[in-house]
């Protein structure tokens, strides 16, 4: 060797490494140190690392050293870690200090579908595709950690972020969840589930303070978290911006010391959200582990250009850890963490090596797709439109044709292809069938919006069908991050375009692309309609497919369109309980999120929680249970039968809700329990077997701060949606 080269391996902390297990492969008796001896616990390495580290290495693992990684340990060969969003793709290269693109040319993705589509897939299955998908995209790219999935709860159709949650219902959110961080994980990726906790709202998301009861934060707000830890396995959690008891989520004693590490036993690694730090003396005892993306905010105040040595856990640290302001069994405890990240993925040598932009992955996010759109109206048969049934086909709309992977913030995709619904359409029914135009713009200083409108109109009288595709599109206040839509409404004049299509051409189906509910005082008007989302890279395969009967919509809606905003639980109170008054945002409805609120209140949404429709029809038998009274420790199995009545192939999600009879505290009127995706063929007909353990029935009592099942009467109900209940039955619990 070299001195030049003995050099450079010292100047890496390799050449000791080196030496040793070359020594240990001859026979000379040093053996390889306990932290890289794969046969070892990973326990013990973690120790053995950590015994080796300097106090001023250990603080370098604790905060960023570029915008998307965090230094790892130089001379003991631990490499550094490498982070990127999510949740629907991986995401462009960046520079190192910005969120500006690199320009590479070797990171276009594969963009899957938006976790909201996932979510009206009802199919676990597809959520664990997804992971493991992306968690091989993220693999390839030589990202150790993807920021994904986000599971924070749809409280409000205002949210500006969504359409990259899973929707209103805690159970639904957290069965898509597990699957799909079991499914990153398999490729030595690790996920890292956000926004913990209660970031349900983007205006001032950095700093409002959420009030909420204790036993909404446990029955609504967390239980996808505690899944994702508890089942899912998640090696990493990212901290929300927003204030919980008065302290940022991302320093939050209460919220990641006492419920994420003490409760649930969390021994992975709590991430910062890029500028979620505030505070050094927070950040060194409340249990985050590595400060991720402070922005030159509070440090540009400082006066002088910001660095990463000036994050609140770098050199602020490092003085008061020497100084013995700040404990070295804390920091410890936050390099224990980040070892063991490193341990399950960059020092991973057995991980595979991951796929990039695969026809596979498109296929994967294509039938997620498939599976995610819902058909909500559709009267004497509008869908499907088989090819050949029209020869004059009007697409309208201005997402049939607009990229919908761009947008949005950081979930943001550089992707390898995006096919949009006017080109799948046109594959599917051929060029010549199919015109199109905008008939409105998202940017009206570029268009005559009257002339739009018009030229719409006049295509629309001479077609003998009209698909119109709009929606929401990613722009700032229509679906983004950073801040909230503004109206419940359609923008840029949609809903009176929609009125004067069908005025003009009765045979107007609609198509709304969104992440979130629009009101649809149009509705009665139309005679078919679609709930559609960021369908990602493969969008216009998925929705031709879906249009045309290739495949049968199976879609059902992830959370309730409420007729008029103000029928919402969270913005029946104003805005005390949306958006806040700048300081505090108040959940008033408590419990009440959601379907719990429109059924307990009576309120009818105009779409509820998990309805959707299908080209088929299906029929449900009775409900049966195995017993009539259950013990706490037992479980209830339940089963029915499903027939598919019609002409085609499907497939419908069965929904079981829970109510009790005579609870102590409220309850709301049902809870989803259990689902299950059941495929059948036409004329098909199967037993469909669920299982609810009791111990699933409980509520959070805030009084015994624990979960509580009473001895009383629930009634288990078999539905096609939350208010379509086809059989129930009732249940003793002892
Ligand atoms: C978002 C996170 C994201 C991070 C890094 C933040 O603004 O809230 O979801 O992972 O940026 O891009």
């Amino acid at each position: 060797m070299t001195s030049k080269i003995k050099k450079r391996l010292f100047g890496f902390g390799l050449y000791s490494v080196a030496c040793l297990s070359l020594f240990a492969q001859k026979g000379g008796g040093t053996a390889t140190p306990v932290y890289l001896d794969e046969n070892k616990a990973i326990e013990q390495r973690v120790e053995d690392a950590l015994s080796r580290m300097t106090l001023e290495e250990k603080v370098a693992m604790v905060h960023a050293q570029s915008n998307f990684s965090s230094a790892g340990c130089p001379r003991l060969g631990i490499p550094e870690l490498w982070m990127s969003d999510g949740p629907h793709g991986v995401r462009a290269e960046v520079l190192w200090g910005n969120f500006d693109w690199a320009n590479w040319t070797t990171d276009s993705c594969t963009a899957f579908p938006a976790l909201t589509c996932l979510a009206a897939s009802f199919n676990p299955d597809m959520a664990y595709a997804y992971g493991e998908a992306i968690g091989a995209e993220a693999r390839y790219r030589k990202k150790d950690v993807l920021l994904a999935p986000g599971v924070n709860i749809y409280r409000s159709p205002l949210n500006g972020r969504n359409f990259e949650y899973m929707g209103e219902d805690p159970y639904l959110a957290s069965r898509l969840a597990v699957p799909y961080i079991q499914g990153v994980q398999t490729n030595g990726v690790a996920a890292c589930v956000k926004h913990y906790a209660l970031n349900n709202q983007e205006q001032w998301r950095g700093s409002i303070n959420v009030v909420v009861d204790d036993r909404a934060l446990h029955e609504i707000y967390l239980p996808a978290f505690k899944a994702s830890v508890l089942e899912g396995g998640t090696w990493a959690l990212m901290g929300s911006y927003n204030k919980y008891k008065g302290q940022h989520c991302c320093h939050n004693d209460f919220m990641l010391n006492k419920i994420l590490k003490q409760d649930w036993g969390f021994d992975g690694a709590v991430v910062s959200d890029w500028s979620g730090t505030h505070s050094t003396d927070e950040a060194a005892t409340n249990g985050l582990d590595v400060e991720m993306g402070t922005w030159t905010d509070g440090l540009k105040l400082l006066g002088r250009p910001f660095t990463y040595n000036d994050y609140f856990l770098a050199n602020p640290y490092l003085k008061g850890l020497k100084e013995g302001k700040y404990e070295v069994k804390d920091l410890d405890d936050k390099v224990r963490r980040m070892l063991r990240l490193c341990f399950r993925t960059n020092m991973d040598r057995h991980r595979p090596y991951g796929s990039f932009a695969t026809p596979e992955h498109a296929d994967i996010a294509r039938k997620i797709g498939e599976e995610g759109i819902v058909l909500l109206k559709n009267d004497k048969g509008f869908f499907p439109i088989a090819p050949g049934r029209y020869s004059k086909i009007l697409v309208v709309g201005e997402n049939a044709v607009r990229s919908l992977t761009v947008g949005g913030g950081s979930s943001e995709l550089k992707v390898k292809r995006e096919i949009s619904p006017l080109q799948g359409l046109k594959e599917k029914y051929g060029d010549d069938r199919i015109s199109y135009t905008m008939g409105y713009t998202s940017d009206p200083s570029k268009y005559n919006v009257d002339s739009l409108k018009q030229q719409a109109i006049a295509m629309a009288k001479d077609a003998e069908v009209v698909l119109f595709i709009g929606g929401l599109n990613k722009d700032a206040h229509q679906d983004c991050e950073g801040e909230d839509r503004q109206i419940f409404e359609l923008p840029y004049e949609q809903g009176t375009l929609i009125s004067q299509l069908v005025a003009y051409n009765k045979n107007t189906g609609v198509i709304i692309i969104s992440g979130n509910g629009v009101s649809m005082p149009w509705l009665k008007s139309v005679p078919a309609l679609m709930q559609s989302w960021y369908l990602g890279s493969e969008a216009g395969y998925a929705t031709a497919n879906v249009v045309s009967g290739e495949v049968n919509p199976s879609g059902k809606m992830p959370f309730s369109i409420p007729v008029k905003l103000e029928d919402n639980a969270a913005h029946h109170f104003g805005t005390k309980a949306f958006p806040g008054d700048g300081t505090d945002v108040v959940y008033e409805e408590g419990i009440l999120v959601g379907y719990r609120w429109h059924d307990t209140k009576k309120i009818p949404a105009l779409f509820p929680f998990g309805y959707g429709m299908s080209y088929t029809t299906f029929s449900y038998g009775k409900m049966a249970t195995n017993k009539k009274e259950y013990g706490k420790e037992d479980t209830i199995e339940l089963s029915f039968t499903l027939a598919n009545d019609g002409k085609c192939a499907g497939a419908e999600t069965a929904q079981i809700y829970v109510s009790q009879s005579n609870p102590l505290l409220e309850r709301p009127v049902k809870e989803l329990k259990a689902f299950k995706k059941v495929f059948l063929d036409a004329g098909e007909r199967k037993v469909v077997s669920l299982s609810i353990p009791v111990k699933e029935l409980a509520y959070y009592d805030d009084k015994k701060q624990d979960w509580v099942v009473d001895s009383d009467q629930f009634t288990l109900h078999c539905g096609a949606s939350s208010t379509d209940i086809k059989s129930s039955v009732s249940i003793q619990v002892q």
